[in-house]
């Protein structure tokens, strides 16, 4: 395999961050090519030696359009690096309205390419377990991605199936045979959680916490009331086709070939003309116009991880050193203390070859604004805000706060604020710490109403070159 990435990567951004680490976006200085590195460190969890090599084994497997694709593992000491395809497009969480959703001709696309993607999974032998749409990203052409492949698993083998018995994924889209079986089947539990993410799009909001008999919302789905939320703000035929997926008895719940089959899922949706001055899709519309929000986002703890020996991945990447490092951003603000979080590297930023300007890029994730006022202004602001909100602040340093507060379902919920000072102006970056997505996302929208006099708006300030 020729080696295409040997120097002069740039980290301009952290993509996400998560209990394992966090994934950077890499920009080479000369071509302009970008990738997404998944930073593991070994020596803060040592556990999970295994996972990732087991994650590597598995997608260095995998080749699909909805998959995302896998460039390389490396490792140095104790850290572990892997190399993925960028999705620019974000996770498919952003594009889910609280409480509303996403247009139905949308949802009904991602849907398509999702099973388009768990169907060549399945094809191959393996589960993805933890399907969910924080582990879906989009990329530029909003094609639908799988990503995270820390919990999958083989389940057929030389065409022998073995059943799972191991319990993991993220509670809400776990299928309730988990829960109450010893062994049960993989294929079946992966569409489930498909249903699951359809209900989200569709709806948005999650149907249950977890799907057992000591949920009412579940119990009430078992009895078939779908005269209440999410099921009434859903239409007949994808409700239709959402009650053969969550059929509690997993021999009786439709498979992928059959979901296929069904009308829904099968029927052209007629697109609606674009206006000629329309630069954004209707879903890209949604986003900037309307706050979108993470669903049911559950903090790393709550997966259950597992572990498994596999061979040692051959190391495919011939990286300098330096590009694993983070570069010297060129966007400054008073205090350069808490450098890792928000990179800019100066390369990207307004170089005519790359997909989306400097503002495009920040302004992509809905938990962010830019403000009218200078950092110190900004940063006083959102603290009388937050602490009138009756949140916990706890400033780090200048461009770093941690606010701490319970959701409604009196959970905690921590998030950090990161002050960048950029072209001027000062954005402030909204990211989850602990907690559920969904409840950060509404206390963010809270907060954003509070300063609408500070803040700009990214409809009218937003260049389109
Ligand atoms: N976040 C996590 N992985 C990513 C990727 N491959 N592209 C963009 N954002 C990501």
């Amino acid at each position: 395999m020729a080696v295409p990435f040997v120097q002069d990567w740039d980290v301009v951004q952290i993509l996400g961050e998560g209990a394992y680490g966090e994934v950077r976006l890499l920009v080479n200085r000369k071509t302009e090519e970008t990738v997404a590195v998944k930073v593991v460190d070994m020596s803060s969890h040592n556990d999970c030696l295994e996972n990732v090599k087991k994650e590597v084994c598995v997608h260095k497997m995998l080749s699909h359009a909805n998959i995302v694709r896998f460039f390389g593992h490396r490792s140095e000491g104790h850290i572990h690096y892997i190399f993925l395809e960028y999705c620019s497009g974000g996770e498919l969480f952003d594009r889910i309205e609280p409480d509303v959703g996403m247009p139905e001709k949308d949802a009904h696309r991602f849907f398509q390419q999702l099973i388009a993607g768990v169907e060549y999974l399945h094809g191959v032998g393996i589960t993805h377990r933890d399907i969910k749409p924080e582990n879906i990203l989009l990329d530029e052409k909003d094609i639908l991605k799988i990503s995270d492949f820390g919990l999958a698993t083989v389940f057929r083998h030389r065409g022998r199936e073995r059943l799972l018995s191991r319990v993991c994924g993220t509670l809400p889209y776990v299928a309730p045979e988990l829960m109450s079986r010893v062994e049960f089947r993989a294929q079946a539990a992966d569409a489930w959680a498909c249903g699951i993410v359809l209900t989200a799009m569709l709806a948005g909001e999650l149907p249950w916490d977890q799907p057992t008999e000591s949920c009412q919302e579940y119990t009430d789905w078992l009895q078939k009331k779908t005269y209440t939320t999410p099921w009434k703000k859903i239409s007949a035929m994808p409700l239709c086709l959402l009650t053969k997926i969550l059929s509690h008895n997993p021999e009786e719940r439709i498979t992928i070939p059959d979901i296929k089959k069904h009308r829904w899922y099968s029927q052209t949706f007629k697109s609606v003309p674009k206006r000629a001055n329309d630069v954004q899709s209707s879903s890209k519309m949604l986003r900037s116009d309307s706050e979108v929000s993470p669903l049911g986002r559950k903090t790393s703890d709550e997966r259950v991880q597992m572990s498994s020996s596999q061979p040692e991945p051959q190391a495919l990447w011939e990286i300098s050193g330096s590009i694993l490092q983070t570069g010297a951003p060129q966007v400054s603000f008073s205090q350069p203390a808490c450098p890792d979080h928000m990179l800019l590297g100066s390369q990207l930023l307004c170089t005519p070859g790359a997909s989306q300007n400097s503002w495009q890029r920040l302004v992509r994730r809905m938990t962010r604004f830019f403000t009218t006022l200078n950092a110190e202004a900004t940063s006083l602001a959102l603290r009388e805000t937050c602490i009138s909100m009756g949140y916990t602040w706890k400033q780090s340093c200048n461009t770093q706060v941690t606010v701490s507060t319970m959701d409604r379902r009196n959970n905690k919920l921590i998030f950090m604020v990161y002050f960048l000072e950029m072209e001027q102006r000062i954005l402030v970056d909204f990211r989850l710490s602990k907690g559920d997505g969904l409840e950060f996302k509404r206390h963010f929208v809270k907060i954003k109403q509070k300063l609408s006099d500070i803040i700009i708006n990214q409809k009218i300030s937003f260049p389109t070159s």
